[in-house]
């Protein structure tokens, strides 16, 4: 648990314009607790958990329950930043209430503060219901890996009307009320834009230097997986490599019987060792009746 003032919605706002925010992801309680101890203002339980995690193609595979399950690991570990959980595909393609009922879950079984969900004004209804039932919404615009199968992973708004279109998108969500907006794969100067169009702060993930915040992925930023690195994802360390040595120095000592040592090893005090080793007891000395 850390001692730091627990992170708000409210502070997230305040800090439109002013210090950057830093968000990453986490999947666990142990990611989650380092994240916190590095003192990033926010925690996004992603629905990259699905391809990051538990090795699925795409976030598609991630349902409600498998949210709920990672956010409550996430909270669990008690972070004083704010933790918001992803919509999973599907939780809020249904009706008002089955949406509104989907996030509730991820706040009420999952402990977080906040949902994020990708998509601009088609899901508009669906982010009004939500924050009618009082949960603070982060939207998520420009690259929205749920929509992979109609999209792919490219980056949006390149042309000059797409990208009218998205700071246009933008504005609507914020006045809506979502409190902060995740702004991705966008060109730097669309981003900037849309953060100099919108109220609430911008989050950029391959957006360029021009939002309020960052976020990146927990396993991208430290180097922990040997698939494939976005170009935005800068890899602050190579913690695969230090993995992979620490385990084969593991194995070897193993091997040549290096581990566990005399400090490693629990004892028996000389007398009971003395007792254990005697051949004089019976086995029905010690073996409780009951098992014959
Ligand atoms: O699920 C996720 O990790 C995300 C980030 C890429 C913003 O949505």
């Amino acid at each position: 648990m850390s001692d730091r003032t627990p992170v708000t919605v409210l502070d997230v706002r305040a800090r439109k314009g002013t210090e950057k925010l830093v968000m990453v992801t986490a999947y666990d309680t142990p990611t989650a607790s380092i994240a916190d101890a590095a003192g990033v203002d926010l925690i996004l339980v992603g629905d990259s958990v699905a391809s990051v995690v538990l090795g699925h193609e795409n976030t598609q595979a991630a349902d409600v329950d498998v949210m709920v399950h990672h956010a409550a690991a996430v909270t669990r570990a008690h972070p004083s930043a704010l933790v918001v959980a992803d919509m999973p595909w599907m939780s809020f393609h249904v009706s008002e209430e089955d949406t509104v009922r989907n996030a509730s879950r991820l706040v009420r079984e999952g402990g977080v503060t906040a949902v994020k969900l990708e998509g601009g004004v088609k899901r508009l209804p669906m982010i009004r219901a939500i924050l009618d039932a009082e949960i603070p919404v982060m939207g998520h615009l420009g690259l929205t890996p749920q929509s992979v199968l109609s999209m792919g992973y490219r980056v949006q708004g390149r042309q000059a009307d797409q990208a009218r279109l998205l700071v246009e998108e933008a504005r609507v969500l914020d006045e809506a009320g979502v409190f902060a907006i995740v702004l991705e794969g966008v060109p730097d100067v669309v981003a900037t834009a849309v953060t100099e169009a919108v109220s609430c702060p911008t989050i950029g993930i391959g957006a360029g230097a021009g939002c309020d915040g960052q976020v990146l992925v927990f396993h991208d930023a430290l180097g922990l997986h040997d698939g494939h690195y976005p170009k935005f994802a800068r890899r602050f360390a190579d913690l695969r490599s230090l993995a992979v040595g620490a385990l084969a120095e593991y194995a070897a000592e193993v091997r040549s019987g290096a581990f566990p040592a005399e400090a490693e090893t629990y004892h028996m005090s000389d007398e009971e060792r003395v007792a254990f080793e005697s051949r004089e007891a019976s086995r029905a000395d010690f073996v409780p009746s009951s098992w014959a």
